[in-house]
């Protein structure tokens, strides 16, 4: 029986308590100096197993300014990853160091992986190109201190949709708020994933320029080179200061950084991008998480346990790399999906 409240998948909380650490956010952005204790004798461990700027950079701020000490890694290559480690020797032994970990890893599912062994709470800060949650609470506190609300939005999804982890939390989370409707805007090779499209009220178009008048708010993403496994790069989006023309005065325009060359340099001055707002929000919203999830109030439920005779077939899938972990899959509807990945089992496989 796990212990912990984890943030493997926002899904895992009901809207109201999502609401709460947004707006627990937008409080700290203010009072910033009112929580300054509030993780006195508290240690963050952060595991990133993949590069990163701002998601490590702004946990490790919010803990500093909770009060809190660190510890950690940014290159496994200097920890026993490097001699073949196994994930879950690593989190049971850095858990037990920690009060709270963030881990982020390469290969999808490994949050619920971790969290399986460890002994506190784990934040999922991107599992491969699967889910990046934490992402999206700075997204939502962004949206909800620029933009007044949450709901009724028309929101333009742009670029690498497929491996763009940021791009599946994000519109997993604005779904289940009433009235948004979203744009998606990509080559047919990076599409978003029907497991995605199952829950959105969504339209797909591959003009940017022709989705532009509509939107609320434009969320930009860069081509994950990394993840990408084809053998010509797909075509890439710009959003050029020209463009801008087209879109409401009361247009947000928000990007998870980094940057590639999706959006000019010059769309940098116009009052509609948020996107540098957007990483300085990342501090408040993962302190008001870090709060949250310390008082442990919504113990995650992680394997349902069945179906454990199945193989998750996705060669991305933590299940494939760490040879131990039980198989696990849940059905919703008609489909059965892995608990790890999501990755829908195929056909043959359904009993
Ligand atoms: C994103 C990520 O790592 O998924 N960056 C971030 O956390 N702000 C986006 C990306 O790498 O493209």
């Amino acid at each position: 029986m796990n212990r912990f409240t984890h943030l493997i998948d926002l899904d895992d909380f009901p809207v109201s308590y999502i609401e709460k650490i947004v707006n627990l956010g937008a409080d700290i952005a203010l009072n910033t100096a009112k929580y300054s204790e509030y993780c006195k004798d508290k240690v963050l461990a952060t595991l990133f197993y993949e590069p990163s700027t701002r998601t490590q950079m702004s946990f490790q701020t919010a803990m500093l300014r909770l009060g809190g000490t660190l510890i950690g890694f940014d290159n496994p290559e200097t920890s026993s990853v490097a001699k073949g480690e196994n994930l879950k020797d690593t989190t049971k032994v850095v858990s037990s160091y920690a009060d709270i970990m963030v881990m982020r890893n390469p290969v999808e599912g490994s949050a619920k992986a971790a969290a399986i062994s460890a002994d506190c709470p784990i934040i999922n800060a991107g599992d491969g190109g699967h889910l990046h949650p934490t992402q999206t609470l700075t997204d939502l506190l962004t949206i909800k201190l620029e933009k007044g609300e949450l709901e009724n939005l028309t929101i333009g999804v742009c670029g690498d949709l497929k491996y763009g982890r940021t791009t599946h939390s994000l519109c997993k989370t604005l779904s289940k708020f009433s009235g948004n409707r979203f744009v998606f805007i990509s080559a047919p090779e990076l599409a978003m994933p029907d497991y995605i499209k199952d829950i959105c009220e969504f339209k797909e178009i591959y003009s940017l320029e022709d989705a532009l008048p509509e939107l609320d708010m434009l969320y930009m993403t860069r081509i994950q080179r990394e993840r990408f496994t084809g053998t010509t790069m797909p075509q890439k989006y710009i959003l050029t200061k020209e463009m801008l023309a087209a879109m409401k005065p009361d247009a947000i325009i928000l990007h998870p950084l980094p940057r590639v060359d999706e959006i000019e340099i010059a769309v940098d001055d116009d009052p509609r991008a948020k996107y540098f707002l957007q990483a300085k929000y990342g501090v408040y919203v993962r302190m008001a998480l870090i709060i949250e999830i310390l008082k442990n109030e919504y113990p995650t439920k992680l394997l349902s346990g069945e179906f454990s005779d199945k193989i998750c077939e996705n060669e991305k899938c933590v299940t494939t790399k760490e040879k131990y972990l039980p198989q696990s899959f849940s059905r919703k509807g008609d489909t059965i999906f892995c608990d790890y990945c999501e990755s829908l089992i195929t056909q043959q496989q359904i009993p």
